[in-house]
Protein backbone atom coordinates (compact mmCIF):
# COMPACT_ATOMS: atom_id res chain seq x y z
CA UNK A 1 0.00 0.00 0.00
CA UNK A 2 1.79 3.40 -1.06
CA UNK A 3 1.88 5.96 2.31
CA UNK A 4 -1.04 7.17 2.97
CA UNK A 5 -1.50 11.36 2.28
CA UNK A 6 -2.79 13.02 5.60
CA UNK A 7 -5.83 15.01 4.98
CA UNK A 8 -7.06 16.72 8.15
CA UNK A 9 -10.92 16.21 9.15
CA UNK A 10 -10.37 20.24 10.30
CA UNK A 11 -9.92 21.02 6.94
CA UNK A 12 -12.72 18.85 5.31
CA UNK A 13 -14.97 20.48 8.00
CA UNK A 14 -14.36 23.80 6.80
CA UNK A 15 -14.44 23.31 3.25
CA UNK A 16 -18.01 21.07 3.90
CA UNK A 17 -20.38 23.64 3.12
CA UNK A 18 -18.51 25.36 0.25
CA UNK A 19 -18.56 22.16 -1.23
CA UNK A 20 -22.07 21.72 -0.73
CA UNK A 21 -23.02 24.63 -2.43
CA UNK A 22 -21.13 24.06 -5.55
CA UNK A 23 -21.27 19.99 -6.37
CA UNK A 24 -23.87 19.55 -9.07
CA UNK A 25 -27.35 19.19 -8.01
CA UNK A 26 -28.44 19.29 -11.63
CA UNK A 27 -25.73 16.08 -12.18
CA UNK A 28 -26.87 14.99 -9.13
CA UNK A 29 -30.69 15.09 -9.87
CA UNK A 30 -29.79 13.16 -13.15
CA UNK A 31 -28.00 10.38 -11.68
CA UNK A 32 -31.06 9.83 -8.99
CA UNK A 33 -33.83 9.88 -11.82
CA UNK A 34 -31.70 6.62 -13.17
CA UNK A 35 -31.92 4.54 -10.15
CA UNK A 36 -34.29 2.15 -8.98
CA UNK A 37 -34.35 1.76 -5.13
CA UNK A 38 -33.19 0.04 -2.85
CA UNK A 39 -29.71 2.15 -3.03
CA UNK A 40 -26.45 0.52 -2.59
CA UNK A 41 -23.73 3.53 -3.11
CA UNK A 42 -19.71 3.45 -2.86
CA UNK A 43 -18.28 6.69 -2.19
CA UNK A 44 -14.48 6.39 -3.12
CA UNK A 45 -11.77 8.63 -0.77
CA UNK A 46 -15.08 9.91 1.12
CA UNK A 47 -13.02 11.47 4.48
CA UNK A 48 -15.34 12.32 6.89
CA UNK A 49 -18.52 11.68 4.46
CA UNK A 50 -19.36 15.04 3.04
CA UNK A 51 -20.76 13.69 0.05
CA UNK A 52 -23.12 11.34 1.69
CA UNK A 53 -24.39 14.26 4.09
CA UNK A 54 -24.84 16.61 0.18
CA UNK A 55 -26.34 13.79 -2.03
CA UNK A 56 -28.27 11.33 0.37
CA UNK A 57 -31.08 14.12 0.14
CA UNK A 58 -31.38 14.46 -3.32
CA UNK A 59 -31.60 10.52 -3.88
CA UNK A 60 -34.71 8.09 -3.31
CA UNK A 61 -34.22 5.83 -0.13
CA UNK A 62 -33.89 3.60 1.33
CA UNK A 63 -30.23 4.01 1.09
CA UNK A 64 -27.33 2.37 1.65
CA UNK A 65 -23.52 3.73 1.44
CA UNK A 66 -19.71 1.95 1.65
CA UNK A 67 -17.56 4.97 2.50
CA UNK A 68 -14.11 3.90 0.94
CA UNK A 69 -11.26 5.42 2.18
CA UNK A 70 -7.36 4.30 2.86
CA UNK A 71 -7.56 6.79 6.26
CA UNK A 72 -8.93 5.68 9.31
CA UNK A 73 -9.05 8.18 11.06
CA UNK A 74 -11.16 9.86 8.83
CA UNK A 75 -14.00 7.54 8.20
CA UNK A 76 -14.43 7.13 11.95
CA UNK A 77 -15.18 9.99 11.72
CA UNK A 78 -17.97 9.45 8.89
CA UNK A 79 -18.57 6.48 11.07
CA UNK A 80 -20.27 8.68 13.92
CA UNK A 81 -22.18 11.05 11.74
CA UNK A 82 -25.58 10.27 10.02
CA UNK A 83 -27.03 11.25 6.67
CA UNK A 84 -30.76 11.31 5.56
CA UNK A 85 -32.25 10.10 2.02
CA UNK A 86 -34.78 12.21 0.26
CA UNK A 87 -37.96 11.19 2.25
CA UNK A 88 -35.67 11.39 5.87
CA UNK A 89 -35.34 8.36 6.60
CA UNK A 90 -31.91 7.41 7.89
CA UNK A 91 -29.03 6.28 5.74
CA UNK A 92 -27.26 2.95 6.58
CA UNK A 93 -23.63 3.54 6.63
CA UNK A 94 -20.49 0.79 6.39
CA UNK A 95 -17.04 1.90 5.86
CA UNK A 96 -14.13 0.12 4.27
CA UNK A 97 -10.65 0.54 5.01
CA UNK A 98 -8.06 0.39 1.26
CA UNK A 99 -6.09 1.92 -0.87
CA UNK A 100 -8.08 2.73 -4.20
CA UNK A 101 -5.16 1.63 -6.57
CA UNK A 102 -6.14 -1.65 -5.15
CA UNK A 103 -9.64 -1.64 -6.05
CA UNK A 104 -11.12 -5.15 -7.90
CA UNK A 105 -14.10 -5.51 -10.25
CA UNK A 106 -16.01 -7.55 -7.86
CA UNK A 107 -15.41 -4.73 -5.34
CA UNK A 108 -18.21 -2.21 -6.67
CA UNK A 109 -20.35 -5.74 -8.09
CA UNK A 110 -24.13 -4.41 -7.03
CA UNK A 111 -23.47 -1.11 -6.89
CA UNK A 112 -26.77 1.33 -7.61
CA UNK A 113 -24.06 4.44 -8.27
CA UNK A 114 -20.53 4.98 -7.68
CA UNK A 115 -19.70 8.44 -5.94
CA UNK A 116 -16.20 10.70 -5.33
CA UNK A 117 -15.88 13.60 -4.45
CA UNK A 118 -12.74 15.94 -4.37
CA UNK A 119 -10.72 13.06 -5.09
CA UNK A 120 -9.27 12.55 -8.81
CA UNK A 121 -7.03 14.94 -9.01
CA UNK A 122 -4.82 13.71 -5.88
CA UNK A 123 -4.54 9.87 -7.87
CA UNK A 124 -2.37 8.86 -10.18
CA UNK A 125 -2.72 7.48 -13.32
CA UNK A 126 -2.68 3.76 -12.35
CA UNK A 127 -5.11 4.30 -9.25
CA UNK A 128 -7.59 6.44 -11.31
CA UNK A 129 -7.44 3.41 -13.83
CA UNK A 130 -8.47 0.96 -11.23
CA UNK A 131 -11.38 2.70 -10.39
CA UNK A 132 -12.55 3.23 -14.00
CA UNK A 133 -11.89 -0.82 -14.42
CA UNK A 134 -13.89 -1.22 -11.26
CA UNK A 135 -16.89 1.06 -12.40
CA UNK A 136 -16.94 -0.25 -16.13
CA UNK A 137 -17.23 -3.68 -14.24
CA UNK A 138 -20.26 -2.74 -11.96
CA UNK A 139 -22.24 -0.73 -14.55
CA UNK A 140 -23.51 1.51 -12.30
CA UNK A 141 -23.88 5.32 -13.13
CA UNK A 142 -20.78 7.24 -11.73
CA UNK A 143 -21.00 10.77 -9.94
CA UNK A 144 -17.40 12.29 -9.84
CA UNK A 145 -18.03 15.81 -7.87
CA UNK A 146 -15.43 18.76 -7.47
CA UNK A 147 -12.38 17.79 -9.61
CA UNK A 148 -10.19 21.31 -9.96
CA UNK A 149 -9.33 22.53 -13.94
CA UNK A 150 -6.30 24.41 -12.07
CA UNK A 151 -7.34 27.81 -12.89
CA UNK A 152 -8.38 30.50 -10.20
CA UNK A 153 -9.75 33.81 -10.38
CA UNK A 154 -9.25 36.35 -7.67
CA UNK A 155 -10.82 39.56 -7.65
CA UNK A 156 -8.58 41.76 -7.56
CA UNK A 157 -6.07 40.66 -9.73
CA UNK A 158 -2.49 40.64 -8.47
CA UNK A 159 0.48 39.67 -10.91
CA UNK A 160 1.53 36.76 -8.68
CA UNK A 161 -2.24 35.24 -9.41
CA UNK A 162 -1.14 33.70 -12.47
CA UNK A 163 2.66 32.77 -11.09
CA UNK A 164 1.60 31.39 -8.42
CA UNK A 165 -1.29 29.25 -9.65
CA UNK A 166 1.46 27.46 -12.32
CA UNK A 167 3.30 26.50 -9.85
CA UNK A 168 0.84 25.23 -7.68
CA UNK A 169 -0.34 23.18 -10.59
CA UNK A 170 2.87 21.86 -11.22
CA UNK A 171 3.25 20.59 -7.52
CA UNK A 172 -0.45 18.81 -8.07
CA UNK A 173 0.97 17.10 -10.80
CA UNK A 174 4.22 16.36 -8.63
CA UNK A 175 6.05 13.09 -8.56
CA UNK A 176 6.40 11.54 -5.21
CA UNK A 177 8.09 8.22 -4.27
CA UNK A 178 6.23 6.02 -6.61
CA UNK A 179 3.58 8.47 -7.31
CA UNK A 180 2.67 10.42 -9.77
CA UNK A 181 -0.53 12.40 -9.87
CA UNK A 182 -2.57 14.01 -12.11
CA UNK A 183 -3.96 16.93 -10.33
CA UNK A 184 -5.76 19.16 -13.43
CA UNK A 185 -5.38 16.66 -15.49
CA UNK A 186 -7.55 14.27 -13.89
CA UNK A 187 -10.93 14.85 -14.63
CA UNK A 188 -10.94 14.95 -18.69
CA UNK A 189 -8.57 11.87 -18.55
CA UNK A 190 -11.17 10.09 -16.96
CA UNK A 191 -13.84 11.65 -19.05
CA UNK A 192 -11.64 9.70 -22.05
CA UNK A 193 -11.69 6.56 -19.89
CA UNK A 194 -15.56 6.53 -20.04
CA UNK A 195 -16.19 7.69 -23.50
CA UNK A 196 -13.82 5.27 -25.24
CA UNK A 197 -15.31 2.72 -23.21
CA UNK A 198 -18.90 3.90 -25.24
CA UNK A 199 -20.16 5.48 -21.58
CA UNK A 200 -22.05 8.64 -22.27
CA UNK A 201 -20.63 11.58 -19.92
CA UNK A 202 -21.75 15.05 -18.76
CA UNK A 203 -19.61 17.34 -17.06
CA UNK A 204 -21.31 20.10 -14.92
CA UNK A 205 -19.42 23.72 -13.72
CA UNK A 206 -18.73 23.15 -9.75
CA UNK A 207 -16.73 26.03 -8.62
CA UNK A 208 -16.25 27.51 -5.19
CA UNK A 209 -16.84 30.86 -5.31
CA UNK A 210 -15.90 32.24 -1.82
CA UNK A 211 -16.40 35.86 -0.40
CA UNK A 212 -16.17 37.42 3.01
CA UNK A 213 -18.68 35.21 4.08
CA UNK A 214 -15.69 32.05 3.52
CA UNK A 215 -13.61 34.22 5.12
CA UNK A 216 -11.31 31.53 7.12
CA UNK A 217 -11.56 29.12 4.11
CA UNK A 218 -9.88 31.75 2.13
CA UNK A 219 -7.56 32.04 3.72
CA UNK A 220 -6.80 28.44 4.75
CA UNK A 221 -7.03 27.70 0.59
CA UNK A 222 -4.39 30.50 0.29
CA UNK A 223 -2.11 29.35 2.75
CA UNK A 224 -2.00 25.84 1.23
CA UNK A 225 -1.52 27.35 -2.45
CA UNK A 226 1.21 29.22 -1.35
CA UNK A 227 2.42 26.34 0.32
CA UNK A 228 2.30 23.86 -2.90
CA UNK A 229 3.40 26.78 -5.22
CA UNK A 230 6.49 27.45 -2.74
CA UNK A 231 7.32 23.52 -2.66
CA UNK A 232 7.98 23.62 -5.77
CA UNK A 233 9.23 26.66 -6.94
CA UNK A 234 11.41 27.47 -3.61
CA UNK A 235 12.59 30.69 -5.13
CA UNK A 236 9.02 32.09 -5.35
CA UNK A 237 9.26 32.07 -1.70
CA UNK A 238 9.93 35.95 -1.01
CA UNK A 239 7.25 36.96 -3.25
CA UNK A 240 4.44 34.41 -2.05
CA UNK A 241 5.41 36.34 1.49
CA UNK A 242 4.48 40.14 0.10
CA UNK A 243 1.67 38.26 -1.83
CA UNK A 244 0.13 36.77 1.47
CA UNK A 245 0.64 39.86 3.30
CA UNK A 246 -1.48 41.76 0.49
CA UNK A 247 -4.08 39.38 0.19
CA UNK A 248 -4.54 39.14 4.26
CA UNK A 249 -5.18 42.76 4.22
CA UNK A 250 -7.96 42.72 1.26
CA UNK A 251 -9.56 39.73 3.26
CA UNK A 252 -9.52 41.54 6.34
CA UNK A 253 -11.09 44.34 4.69
CA UNK A 254 -13.47 42.07 3.19
CA UNK A 255 -12.62 43.12 0.06
CA UNK A 256 -11.37 39.82 -1.85
CA UNK A 257 -13.29 37.61 -3.86
CA UNK A 258 -11.94 33.86 -4.76
CA UNK A 259 -13.16 31.73 -7.73
CA UNK A 260 -11.43 28.14 -7.81
CA UNK A 261 -12.75 26.32 -10.75
CA UNK A 262 -14.00 22.61 -10.19
CA UNK A 263 -16.24 20.33 -12.59
CA UNK A 264 -18.07 17.59 -12.32
CA UNK A 265 -18.70 14.60 -13.61
CA UNK A 266 -21.28 12.04 -14.63
CA UNK A 267 -21.19 8.85 -16.44
CA UNK A 268 -23.28 5.94 -17.18
CA UNK A 269 -23.42 3.36 -19.12
CA UNK A 270 -24.89 2.73 -22.60
C1 LIG B 1 -9.69 15.95 -0.48
S1 LIG B 1 -10.25 14.59 0.42
C2 LIG B 1 -11.98 14.56 0.00
C3 LIG B 1 -12.80 13.84 1.03
C4 LIG B 1 -14.32 13.80 0.77
N1 LIG B 1 -14.64 13.10 -0.44
C5 LIG B 1 -14.90 15.19 0.75
O1 LIG B 1 -15.46 15.59 -0.29
O2 LIG B 1 -14.84 15.87 1.80
C6 LIG B 1 -9.63 13.17 -0.47
C7 LIG B 1 -9.89 11.86 0.27
O3 LIG B 1 -9.42 10.76 -0.52
C8 LIG B 1 -8.66 9.88 0.29
N2 LIG B 1 -7.66 9.24 -0.60
C9 LIG B 1 -6.76 9.90 -1.38
N3 LIG B 1 -6.03 9.02 -2.08
C10 LIG B 1 -6.48 7.78 -1.74
C11 LIG B 1 -6.12 6.45 -2.13
N4 LIG B 1 -5.16 6.24 -3.04
N5 LIG B 1 -6.80 5.41 -1.59
C12 LIG B 1 -7.78 5.64 -0.68
N6 LIG B 1 -8.18 6.87 -0.27
C13 LIG B 1 -7.53 7.93 -0.80
C14 LIG B 1 -8.05 10.77 1.37
O4 LIG B 1 -7.71 10.05 2.55
C15 LIG B 1 -9.16 11.78 1.61
O5 LIG B 1 -10.08 11.34 2.59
Amino acid sequence: MSTVIPVSADWLTLRESADADSRSRLLALRAGRMLRPPLVVHDLGSGTGSMVRWCAPLLPGPQTWVLHDWNEALLDHAARASARDRDGATVTMRTRIGELGDLRENDLVGASLVTASALLDVLTAGEVGAIVAACLAAAAPVLLALSVTGRVTIDPVDAGDRVFEAAFNDHQRRTGGDRTLLGPDAAPAVAELFRSAGWSVRVDESSWRLDARSRALIEEWIDGWLGAGVAQRPALGEWATEYARARSAQIAADGLRVVVHHVDLLAWPP
